[in-house]
């Protein structure tokens, strides 16, 4: 099997520079966030935040979507399809992200928000959804050349963390910390440090062969258990579930005990705010699974804030899922079936909106 020791050895299956890609995640960061606050809002004070994308462009309103619960007097919604939800009107504030911009759910909403003239955000690299916001005249906050969306998260959301942060009813976030926990964890995860020092590595060789079962809870580690596995179905070409507690005791726990789960490998996502409630529970959760599944593994983001807690940990799911797809052979950034499902779709949707 090959070992992760050997860079030059699995450097050949990076093609697309995945790991090249996730070192500059902190670098990227505080000028997103310049850029995002930079950008005009078309207004200042929303009675609703709605952000509108998919895949790797919609985890970053799930994790502002979660970072703002107890930090922001409106609700912010994370929407996933193709069409506008109905609330969405003059005085909710819509912020559209597609990294290509030419997701088509993204833009069938982009669209109806045009047309029913809701204030509206764009953060995108062009594609069609830059051409509307160029024509409509919307503030846009634009993105590298080059990326691959979920590789580009660093931009994506540090763009939308400024943007948002502009409004008056939420709290100023601490990017300089956040980006000094990523820049520490990078030291002690990337590729040049050695398996035996490194966390990362460690835990991609004890899931290679299993299925991972990524446990988060609401509202503080749900977004990082989503991404941790969207990141290994498309970076490792890994079947992963997620469980995000306290929902998971009301569904899941139920599948997970009722038979012997051995090739399934809990990962537990915690964090220090999480409630006492969510704490106990979990940890009858894992009592009662324990004895059913093949593993667990607690991992806990690090930094002051939760901004910097859910980063780091979504760091660290990034360069497992990294790793994994490397001894399971493959190369982490092509997702063929994405691009050709979306081809397939343009054809399919011709003449409709
Ligand atoms: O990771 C990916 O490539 C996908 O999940 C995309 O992010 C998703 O298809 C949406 O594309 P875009 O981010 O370009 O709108």
């Amino acid at each position: 099997m090959l070992t992760l020791d050997n860079h030059d050895e699995y450097a050949k299956l990076d093609a697309g520079r995945m790991l090249h890609f996730l070192r500059e995640l902190p670098e990227v960061a505080e000028a997103a966030f310049d850029r995002g606050q930079a950008a005009r809002l078309p207004i200042a004070q929303p009675r609703c935040v709605l952000i509108c994308g998919m895949g790797g462009s919609a985890i970053s309103g799930d994790l502002i979507r979660t970072q703002l619960v107890g930090a922001c007097d409106v609700p912010v919604v994370v929407h996933r399809g193709d069409q506008l939800p109905r609330f969405a009107g003059p005085d909710t504030l819509a912020i559209f992200m597609s990294y290509s911009g030419n997701t088509g759910e993204t833009l069938g909403c982009l669209r109806q928000a045009i047309a029913r003239g809701v204030p509206s955000v764009v953060v995108t690299h062009g594609g069609e959804a830059g051409k509307l916001a160029e024509q409509h005249g919307l503030p846009t906050v634009s993105m590298p050349a080059g990326w691959m969306p979920r590789a580009a998260l660093g931009d994506l959301f540090f763009a939308l963390l400024g943007v948002v942060s502009q409004l008056a009813t939420c709290e100023s976030p601490d990017v300089v910390g956040a980006v000094a926990n990523l820049r520490a964890l990078r030291d002690r995860i990337d590729e040049t440090v050695v398996t035996k020092e490194n966390p990362a590595k460690r835990l991609a060789l004890a899931l290679h062969g299993k299925t991972p079962v990524v446990v988060g809870a609401t509202p503080t580690t749900e977004a990082v258990a989503v991404r941790w596995k969207c990141q290994l179905n498309e970076n490792s070409k890994q079947t992963a579930l997620v469980a995000i507690l306290p929902e998971a005791t009301h569904n899941d726990i139920v599948n997970l005990t009722a038979s012997s789960h051995s090739g399934h490998h809990l990962i537990v996502v915690t964090d220090p705010e999480d409630s006492e409630f969510v704490r106990r529970q979990r940890a009858i959760t894992l009592d009662l699974m324990r004895p059913f599944v093949g593993g667990v593994h607690e991992i806990e983001g690090q930094g002051d804030s939760l901004l910097a807690r859910q980063l780091t940990a979504i760091y660290m799911g990034d360069y497992v899922s990294v790793y994994l797809g490397f001894l399971k052979g493959v190369d982490p950034t092509p997702v063929d079936t994405i691009f050709a499902l979306k081809d397939r779709m343009k054809v399919a949707m011709e003449g409709v909106r």
